[in-house]
């Protein structure tokens, strides 16, 4: 076996592709090559690794040193994920992981770069491998501990903004109250920060606690308001993924309820995988550059079970040669991601309440 030294740094993405995600491991990369330490790229997640598929993102360039991967370089810009991304059973169990445990060791160490599901893996490797393992946040669903942001967040929201300003001008044209559902599992802030962003008419979300009847109730009285009070031409409401009624029924049943106002038409859109793709935002890809340099310095300098997060506020965590960049401990970063779905973390209660305070001013 060749010593640690000169062993590759795997790069891994996993889970939920996001935009943004080619762009951190261009950098991770470069900042390797820098360093002269050769990168292989483990293709479509933890399957990959325990199945032993791996690539070379560098090579030897023509003046004899290390070189960047020509697709690394290229397709850095563009969405998805040019190592592929896999959602893996197998992975949950330490029986499952065995095979990736043993495959570390032909690494200098790991970069996970994904959501929560892959930073519970990256955290279980980090446990039980002697070799460093390191996250980088990359998520659509903002649901991620310790982070300000989650590379992928940024373009999202601007996709959702986009898609709903062409909703609205057909809905306009037509007198219309749209439905929207965007994506986020069990996590509203898409849905939230949407909302606010285009001056929707309500918000829905899986936080908010509201049963079916309630839900209709909002969205019947929103329609209501606007179009027979305020005389608006359009009506649009976001409604969270995690709201586990669907944006049809929802629908059906406010519209049963609307029948005697003439001329009113509600329809339901479902944004879906349109918002996970997309050329990354300037933000995503400065974020993006600036997680994965140090998520590459911290494995050179053996740093383990740990995530590089942005966090331009200080909020406590190791600091590292980025300003903006802390390291939080993997158990830290998964525990506050559970608070975040559960309710119990003060971010969360913070975005419930603002979303209660300023309901009454969505409808005007
Ligand atoms: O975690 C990202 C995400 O896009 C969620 O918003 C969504 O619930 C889920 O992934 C969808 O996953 P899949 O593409 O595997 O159906």
């Amino acid at each position: 076996m060749l010593p640690a030294m000169s062993l590759p740094i795997g790069l891994l993405t996993s889970g939920g592709d996001a935009p943004g995600m080619n762009a951190v491991l261009r950098v991770m990369t470069k900042l390797a090559v820098s360093r002269g330490v050769p990168v292989v790229g483990v293709e479509n997640g933890y399957s990959g690794l325990l199945e032993g598929r791996m690539r070379a993102l560098t090579e030897a360039s023509d003046g004899g040193g290390l070189g960047v991967d020509s697709d690394v370089d290229l397709l850095g810009a563009v969405g998805g994920t040019i190592l592929g991304s896999a959602r893996e059973p197998r992975f949950l169990t330490a029986q499952g992981r065995a095979p990736a445990v043993e495959a570390l060791k032909a690494l200098r160490g790991l970069v996970v770069v994904g959501g929560n599901g892959s930073l519970r893996g990256a955290h279980a490797l980090a446990t039980e491998s002697g070799t460093p393992v390191v996250g980088v946040p990359a998520s659509i669903d903002h649901d991620v501990g310790c982070t300000g942001l989650s590379i992928g967040v940024d373009t999202a929201l601007n996709t959702i903004v986009s898609s709903c300003d062409r909703i609205c001008d057909t809905a306009r044209a037509h007198h219309r109250a749209f439905v929207v559902e965007v994506m986020g599992r069990d996590c509203g802030y898409l849905a939230m920060a949407a909302a606010v962003a285009m001056g929707a008419e309500a918000v829905l979300f899986r936080e908010q606690g509201r049963d079916e009847e309630s839900l209709v109730v909002a969205v019947e009285s929103a329609i209501r308001q606007a179009f027979s009070e305020r005389g608006k031409r359009r009506v649009l409401i976001l409604k969270a993924e995690g709201v586990k009624t669907p944006c049809t029924r929802l629908v059906r049943l406010v519209a049963d309820r609307l029948s005697d106002l003439r001329d009113v038409d509600v329809r339901a859109t479902v944004l879906g995988h349109l918002v996970r793709g997309g050329a990354p935002s300037f933000r995503d890809r400065m974020v993006a550059g600036r997680l994965g340099m140090v998520a590459v310095e911290s494995v050179l300098r053996g740093h383990t079970d740990t995530m590089v997060a942005w966090q331009p506020l200080v909020a406590g965590g190791e600091k590292t040669s980025d300003p903006s960049v802390f390291r939080f401990p993997l158990e830290q970063v998964l525990a506050e991601s559970d608070a975040l779905v559960d309710g119990t973390s003060p971010i969360t209660q913070r975005r419930v309440s603002m979303m209660d305070a300023i309901e009454g001013v969505l409808g005007v």
